[in-house]
C-alpha cells in the first residue's frame, strides 16, 4: 500500500473513524496552548493529518509533523500538504528512532496504523520515546476485522498461496486477541505510561457496491503482486466475501447491495 492517489480516493472508513475519535477524544487532550508540537504516526497520503486531525488542533500550534514508513506516502503529502507550520518525514515506528525527535512531542497521534506492527513494545515504547515529560497520545487501530479473514483463506488456496505467503505479517495482533484492552494496557504500563485508557469499540462500515469494495481492499492491499494479478484478486477476494455472506441484495436487486463490515477498532489514550 505505497499508492498515495489510490488510498486518498478510498480511505472514507478510515477518515470516518479518525473524525468520530477525535470528536470524542479531543477534549481529554491537554493543549499547552503556547505552542504545541503534534505528530501523526503512519500518516499515509497526509488528508487525515491535514483535513481531519488539523481541525482539532489549537489555532497556534507550533508544529505538526506526519510520519511514514512509506517515501512515496511521504513525497505525496509533502506535495499536497505540506504548509508553514505543517511537514511530512520518514520514519519507522517499529525502528531506531533518530536521536533529534526524542522527547520532541507533546501530543503523538495515529490513526489506522499500529496494527500494522508485529513489535508492539517496540512501537510503543518509541511512542513513549517521542512524547516530552507530560505528553499524552491517542491512537486508533483496527482488533479483529473480517479482512484478515479473507487475506487467510486466500492464503491457503493454491491460486494466491504464493503472494500471500507473509500473510501473518498483515493481520492485526489483536485480531484474534480475546483480551486487547488488557494486552495493550498491560504493554503500556510497563513501558511508564499514566492514564491508559483502551476502549475496544465495535464499528460497523457499509459499501454499496462491489466496486466500492474493490477499491477500498487494493487501496491498502499490502501484498505484493504483479499488476496483472491484481484483478483476479480483488474478484477472488469477492468470492469469499460472498461465500462469507456478507453481501445483501437490497430490495432483491441484483445490483444494488449492501456490504457489511462489522469490526473492532482500538482507541487507545496514554499519557507520559
Ligand atoms: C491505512 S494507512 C493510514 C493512513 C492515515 N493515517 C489514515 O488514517 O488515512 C497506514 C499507514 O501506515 C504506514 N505504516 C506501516 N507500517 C509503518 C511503520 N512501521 N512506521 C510508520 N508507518 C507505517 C503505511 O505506510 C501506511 O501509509
Amino acid at each position: 500500500m505505497h499508492n498515495a492517489e489510490l488510498y486518498q480516493k478510498s480511505n472514507t472508513m478510515q477518515k470516518r473513524d479518525a473524525q468520530q475519535c477525535l470528536e470524542e477524544y479531543a477534549k481529554k487532550i491537554k493543549w499547552k496552548n503556547d505552542g504545541d508540537t503534534i505528530i501523526d504516526i503512519g500518516c499515509g497520503d497526509g488528508s487525515v493529518t491535514s483535513s481531519i486531525l488539523k481541525k482539532f488542533l489549537p489555532y497556534n500550534y507550533k508544529r505538526l509533523v506526519g510520519c511514514d514508513i512509506s517515501e512515496r506516502m511521504v513525497q505525496f503529502a509533502n506535495e499536497h500538504h505540506a504548509t508553514e507550520h505543517t511537514s511530512f518525514a520518514v520514519l519507522d515506528i517499529e525502528g531506531n528512532l533518530p536521536d533529534q525527535m526524542r522527547e520532541n512531542f507533546d501530543h503523538a497521534f495515529s490513526f489506522y496504523t499500529l496494527h500494522w506492527i508485529k513489535h508492539q513494545e517496540t512501537a510503543f515504547t518509541n511512542i513513549y520515546r517521542l512524547l516530552a515529560k507530560g505528553g499524552d497520545c491517542l491512537l486508533i487501530f483496527l482488533g479483529h476485522m473480517p479482512v484478515f479473514d479473507v487475506y487467510r483463506i486466500l492464503a491457503r488456496s493454491a491460486r494466491w498461496s504464493y503472494w500471500l505467503r507473509d500473510v501473518d505479517r498483515f493481520v492485526s495482533p489483536y485480531h484474534d486477541s480475546q483480551d486487547p484492552e488488557k494486552e495493550i494496557k498491560r504493554i503500556m504500563t510497563t513501558i511508564g505510561f499514566t492514564s491508559v485508557e483502551v476502549k475496544c469499540t465495535q464499528k460497523s462500515f457499509i459499501y454499496t457496491s462491489v466496486e466500492a469494495l474493490k477499491k477500498a481492499v487494493n487501496a491498502v492491499n499490502p501484498f505484493r503482486m504483479p499488476a496483472e494479478l491484481q484483478e483476479d484478486f480483488l474478484e477472488d477476494y469477492v468470492k469469499i466475501v460472498r461465500d462469507m455472506q456478507l453481501i445483501d441484495h437490497v430490495n432483491n436487486n441484483i445490483n444494488h447491495v449492501n456490504i457489511r463490515t462489522n469490526y473492532n477498532l482500538l482507541i487507545v489514550f496514554g499519557k507520559k
